[in-house]
């Protein structure tokens, strides 16, 4: 008998598209605010199709193994795990990226980091941009894939994160180079005309449960009593890492705007400093230019 948890086992006759997704909603209902569109989505990954294209096949019978892994993984899903990590695709900047447990899922308030950077590193005519932290690659390669610098820099500690950010470079192929590289923060480059960051900046006690136990934490955890140690650290590297002129920028919690703009300006006193606010109106990124 199949039970909310385990629908469908082997020795039962395989569901068809649309009943499977009829017993996948039910059982993503009490744990996910979008159930149907998280199975549609699981299973046109499985079938290697679009989740448009699904209702034209809806009476066709899932083979064994696609009922197997569909059946999996929305258990998975069903635990709290990102759809990205479950169907390995996450879109950013109008681009299609590769995640996986290794990275953060890149969220679409970051895009707002690309638009300063892409716009501060145009109007510069500037050679380098330098994205600290770059995880999936999500920021450098949006950047890279609009020429925003003939030269894009992209550090990060995890190598794990580099993986992941070498498999969205070869499948994006951007027409500027992108320098993948393994380090702390900027420590080892040369001065850059525009350098960028969504560091971690999170409190443990502020994370979302699910968040916390599925996504990595040292791309979460910003340390500090206020999670801004990333952003001190950053400044104090600024004047020797960031060219003249020059533009630096990060993402921010909106409740970190005060002190990351004290931050910035104490390292980098005659800066410009800003805050932009993201669509949703919260403040998301800091900027310093300096001249
Ligand atoms: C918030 S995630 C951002 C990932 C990606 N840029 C994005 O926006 O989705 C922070 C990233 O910083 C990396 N990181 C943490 N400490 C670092 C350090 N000391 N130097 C370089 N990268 C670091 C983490 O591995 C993680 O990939």
């Amino acid at each position: 008998m199949a039970t909310a948890n385990h629908w469908f086992s082997p020795n039962m006759s395989t569901p068809t598209v649309i009943v499977a997704l009829h017993h996948a909603q039910t059982q993503l209902q009490a744990t996910s605010a979008s159930p149907r569109l998280d199975a549609e989505l699981i299973l046109a990954h499985l079938l290697g199709t679009s989740r448009t294209r699904l209702i034209l096949i809806h009476h066709q019978p899932l083979t064994d193994t696609v009922a197997i892994a569909f059946a999996a993984a929305v258990a998975q899903r069903g635990l709290g795990v990102p759809i990205a990590y479950l169907t390995h695709h996450r879109e950013f900047y109008g681009f299609d990226f590769y995640v996986d447990q290794r990275v953060l899922v890149p969220r679409p308030e970051t895009e707002l980091l690309v638009e300063i950077a892409r716009h501060a590193a145009l109007h510069m005519g500037a050679h380098t941009i330098v994205d600290i932290g770059t995880g999936s690659g999500c920021i450098a390669l949006s950047l890279a894939m609009h020429a925003a610098a003939p030269h894009i820099v992209a550090v990060d500690i995890s190598a794990d994160a580099l993986a992941v950010a070498t498999i969205n470079r070869k499948r994006l192929n951007p027409p500027v180079s992108v320098d993948l590289v393994h380090g702390d923060l900027c420590t080892m480059l040369r001065p850059a005309p525009v350098i960028i960051s969504n560091p971690p900046y999170t409190l443990i006690d502020d994370i979302d449960a699910n968040v916390r136990q599925h996504e990595p934490h040292m791309a979460l955890i910003g340390g500090g009593d206020d999670g801004a140690d990333y952003y001190r650290r950053l400044a104090a590297l600024l004047p020797s890492h960031l060219a003249r002129p020059g533009v630096f920028a990060c993402e921010i919690d909106p409740r970190q705007a005060a002190i990351v703009s004290a931050l910035l300006q104490e390292a980098l006193p005659d800066a410009h400093v800003s805050v932009s606010d993201d669509l949703a109106g919260w403040a998301r990124v800091v900027r310093a230019a300096i001249g």
